[in-house]
């Protein structure tokens, strides 16, 4: 279909290890969208706080390596280990370290590369906080288990040494610290489509979704919707 829509946001949101980042990766890959996996931005700065000589918070030296970011930096293996992980929960957790990285995300979102015909961020407040406007929002989860064994598999091929039961009891803590933060808790946007991919795999979530993603662009181009 020919996709006249010029300047899509799509916001996909839920918790650990949900299967967010592939579907995301797949619908930037066939609408040309910018994708940015917003969880890379905090884990960003987790590796900065864990490279610090007293491992604490620093706003003055976040702000310097904020200035030298650059979306191939967030492609950094070490983002995804297991201290910056848990510091990158922690963190999250601040005002202050929020509205630095919304700042960020809100240019990505809004003024992607003129390359891409828009953007795809992924993560856990998006389609709440970060793109309220979003012209779609996904709320992807999967229950526990079934996330804890993804997670554990993935890590198993990247030959980090761990177990399915210490996988599934960190993904619980994250889960319950991302839905009980004061601020920019996780939690379905109102007007999010919700879809539960415990029972099928990530091909299946695509389906569904690009399926939503190609009415929307009809309905849009449709009605000329103003904010295109
Ligand atoms: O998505 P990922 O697991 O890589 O995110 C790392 C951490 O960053 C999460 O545990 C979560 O606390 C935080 N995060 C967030 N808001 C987002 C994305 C991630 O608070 N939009």
């Amino acid at each position: 279909m020919k996709n006249k829509v010029d300047r899509l946001r799509v916001a996909i949101d839920g918790p650990a290890a949900s299967g967010k980042n592939t579907l995301a990766k797949q619908i930037a890959k066939k609408y040309k969208l910018l994708h940015l996996d917003s969880g890379k931005l905090y884990r960003y700065f987790a590796l900065q706080v864990y490279q610090s000589k007293d491992q604490k918070v620093n706003y003055k030296k976040l702000k310097q390596a904020l200035k030298k970011l650059t979306l191939k930096k967030l492609k950094d293996k070490r983002l995804t280990t297991e201290p910056i992980t848990k510091i990158a929960s922690i963190i999250s957790k601040k005002k202050r370290i929020r509205q630095m990285l919304k700042k960020v995300q809100h240019n990505l979102a809004y003024n992607p590369p003129k390359k891409f015909k828009g953007s795809i961020l992924d993560g856990r407040d998006i389609g709440t906080v970060i793109i309220p406007d979003a012209h779609v929002k996904v709320y992807l989860t999967a229950s526990l288990n079934v996330r804890a064994v993804r997670r554990f598999k993935e890590y198993k091929k990247l030959g980090i040494n761990t177990t399915l039961s210490k996988v599934k009891s960190d993904i619980k803590r994250r889960d319950y610290e991302d839905t009980h933060r004061k601020i920019s808790s996780l939690k379905p946007a109102k007007d999010a489509v919700l879809l539960d991919s415990s029972f099928y795999n990530t091909k299946a979530a695509f389906v569904e979704i690009d399926e939503v993603i190609r009415n929307k662009i009809k309905l849009l181009n449709a009605t000329k919707h103003k904010s295109l």
